[in-house]
């Protein structure tokens, strides 16, 4: 059961960011919690500022801002840049500012990020800035995993739009590893399931891309085998090699002992390779291989 709450757009965790512009040699800064990502690729980033902000004045197209996510311990400065106006007080007067592409910056946040305004729209008492990510900086001390520094280091501060802050908890996972096992276990219980021929043909172009039968097992959870089996279908007969049609042509395709014990001999005398067999007759290559090994071992 859920019950209906204030229509507010709960999406959590939410950063408090501070934009910073400069115009006419004047620096402002503001704190800002409507900052999203609109893509990774390429780096797009929205921002809401209000129609009454000061700060609005000096946003237009072109211009260049930076957004700096400031860490717990500035929580007292971050504040007093949400309820001053520039108009009451000059914010510079609290950072240390820095440079980069001309574009001032708060020196103490551990992650700002260099934004070029690309579009703009106006709603309601809010206005919307789309820009696009121009420079990524970040502390030079912070050891970082594939370029992204850990969360727990950055201590960011995390507006709750219950007008508290927040601070980030603990590591309590590891992306594309905690389903992993459940992921297994449901495909179990749910007994063999068809892949889709989107899939399919996902895999095998990324095989020909140059991905390795381990390296796509791994990040799909879908057994070597079965990837070989499919690639080598692909490379057969193309797309259609994944589709339907042909997993149950395949299926359907019954072999006696003495014709299996044939073809697996055709293999291991080196008479004729997996990709003739396959091809001639209609049968998978785990199939194949599942025979010569077993005739390897007279057990076929
Ligand atoms: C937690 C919090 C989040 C805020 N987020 C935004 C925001 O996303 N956009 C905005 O225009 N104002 C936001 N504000 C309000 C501005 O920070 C505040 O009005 C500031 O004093 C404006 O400064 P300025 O008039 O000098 O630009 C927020 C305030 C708080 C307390």
């Amino acid at each position: 059961m859920k019950k209906e709450t204030k229509k507010v757009p709960l999406i959590y965790p939410l950063p408090i960011a501070l934009i910073g512009v400069e115009n006419a040699g004047d620096i402002y800064y503001t704190t800002v919690s409507n900052v999203s990502i609109m893509a990774e690729h390429p780096p797009m980033v929205g921002v809401m500022v209000e129609t009454t902000r000061v700060i609005r004045k000096h946003l237009e197209i072109g211009s260049r801002i930076s957004v700096n996510f400031p860490s717990t311990v500035m929580i007292d400065k971050a504040d007093l840049c949400a309820f001053v106006s520039n108009d009451e007080f000059d914010k510079s007067t609290l950072f240390e500012t820095e440079y980069s592409l001309k574009t001032p910056y708060i020196s103490e946040c551990p992650v700002v990020l260099i934004l070029e305004i690309t579009d703009h729209m106006a709603m309601h008492r809010q206005h919307f800035y789309t820009c696009a990510v121009k420079r990524t900086l970040i502390d030079d001390h912070l050891s970082v995993e594939e370029n992204i520094p850990s969360m727990n280091i950055l201590d960011p501060i995390i507006y709750g739009l219950d007008g508290k802050y927040y601070q980030i908890g603990k590591v309590i996972g590891k992306a594309s590893l905690e389903g992993k096992q459940l992921y297994q276990n449901v495909r179990k219980k749910l007994g063999p399931q068809p892949y889709t021929f989107h899939f399919k043909h996902r895999i095998c172009k990324m095989k020909d891309e140059g991905w390795t039968y381990k390296d796509l097992s791994d990040k799909y959870n879908v057994y070597h085998e079965t990837i070989e089996d499919w690639y080598a279908l692909y490379s057969l007969f193309g797309k259609e090699g994944l589709s339907k049609k042909m997993a149950n042509r395949l299926a359907g395709t019954r072999f006696t002992k003495e014709e299996k014990r044939h073809m697996a001999e055709k293999i291991i005398t080196g008479e004729k390779t997996y990709r003739e067999l396959c091809q001639e007759h209609m049968v998978s290559l785990s199939r194949l291989k599942n025979w010569v090994k077993k005739a390897r071992r007279n057990k076929l």
